[in-house]
């Protein structure tokens, strides 16, 4: 969308304008401006097409540039805007592409959304929010485990403020009634022992009922079937990308410590729990997480830290 097509919308929002004061506005024929049209319509807009003129008379449900970028009050997330209707997966995107840091690539659907360990990412279209962000922060690598939990404590602060009570399931999932509800993949190039680029992907199921999730329906959920009622997608995405810029910044300013938050919040706390790393299962008592954010175990009298692995109920 170029600024002509913002334009057009910003105009036709306003009240009905004919196709020849469009045309002559911008210099370009009246079919150029029938074609942008027919353009935004395919991109969910919806005109009237009047006697007298165009009239905008739907917005847009789409995550697009447009709907989004003019709300969020940060200064470096989402600075940058890439909307994909359609893309294989935004995190391979922003590996693939040079982008400066703090820039946002959504997508409505993928073909191929990633989850850890080489699973899939079930992205429904219009129904989620999937989208990456590209970070370089001047953090040490031993830091990074520490670092990564601003994210999951960012979905799990804006679940919240839906009146929705998360947990945080180490190190990056968010569940609500025991189902996972948000996944995040974080991608790394570091070079030595520095960052040159981090990707963030974060993957949320809002609005899937549950024909939409029927493959993982018994560990999966959405914020929809939780809360009983259509969540706000841009709105809630709005308040996410605000709320990550927020704890980023806190954290280099050491002003958070992203450990304390997603223990307060963790879930399976002093649960028997498994964790496996590899081939090797390991069982104990769920008691918190390191200073490193990894997290401890007690496996009979030893308290013992893990710093990879998947976890679950034994
Ligand atoms: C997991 O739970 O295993 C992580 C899931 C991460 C999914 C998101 S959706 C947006 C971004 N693009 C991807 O291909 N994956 C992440």
């Amino acid at each position: 969308m170029d600024n002509i097509d913002k334009k057009i919308i910003q105009l036709t929002k306003e009240k009905t304008i004919s196709g020849e004061t469009l045309s002559s506005f911008f210099g370009i024929s009246r079919t150029a401006i029938w074609k942008r049209i027919k353009k935004l319509e395919k991109l969910g807009y919806k005109f009237s097409h009047l006697k007298e003129g165009y009239k905008l008379i739907l917005t847009s449900p789409y995550l697009l540039e447009t709907e989004i970028k003019p709300f969020i009050k940060t200064r470096l997330i989402g600075k940058e805007y890439i909307f994909f209707e359609e893309i294989d997966s935004t995190n391979i995107y922003a590996k693939e592409n040079n982008l400066n840091e703090g820039t946002v690539i959504v997508a409505e659907t993928q073909t191929k959304g990633k989850g850890r360990k080489g699973r899939k990412w079930i992205s429904t279209k219009g129904k989620g929010l999937y989208f990456s962000t590209v970070l370089k922060p001047e953090i040490n690598i031993n830091q990074l485990l520490r670092f990564s939990l601003i994210f999951p404590y960012s979905v799990y602060e804006t679940i919240k403020q839906e009146n929705l009570t998360p947990k945080i399931k180490w190190p990056n999932d968010i569940y609500l009634s025991n189902r996972k509800v948000s996944g995040i993949l974080m991608e790394t190039d570091i070079e030595g022992s520095e960052i040159k680029k981090l990707v963030v992907g974060i993957g949320i199921n809002v609005n899937h009922n549950i024909e939409d999730l029927n493959e993982i329906k018994d560990i999966a959920t959405s914020l929809f079937l939780e809360k009983g009622q259509n969540i706000d997608r841009k709105r809630f995405f709005i308040r996410l990308l605000q709320n990550i810029e927020k704890n980023y910044f806190q954290f280099l300013e050491n002003k958070l410590n992203p450990i304390e938050k997603v223990e307060e919040n963790l879930l399976w706390k002093d649960e028997e729990v498994k964790i496996l790393d590899g081939n090797k299962e390991i069982k104990g008592i769920l008691k918190g997480l390191d200073n490193q954010g990894g997290i401890i175990l007690q496996i009979g009298n030893n308290l013992e830290s893990f710093y990879s692995g998947d976890l679950s109920l034994r």
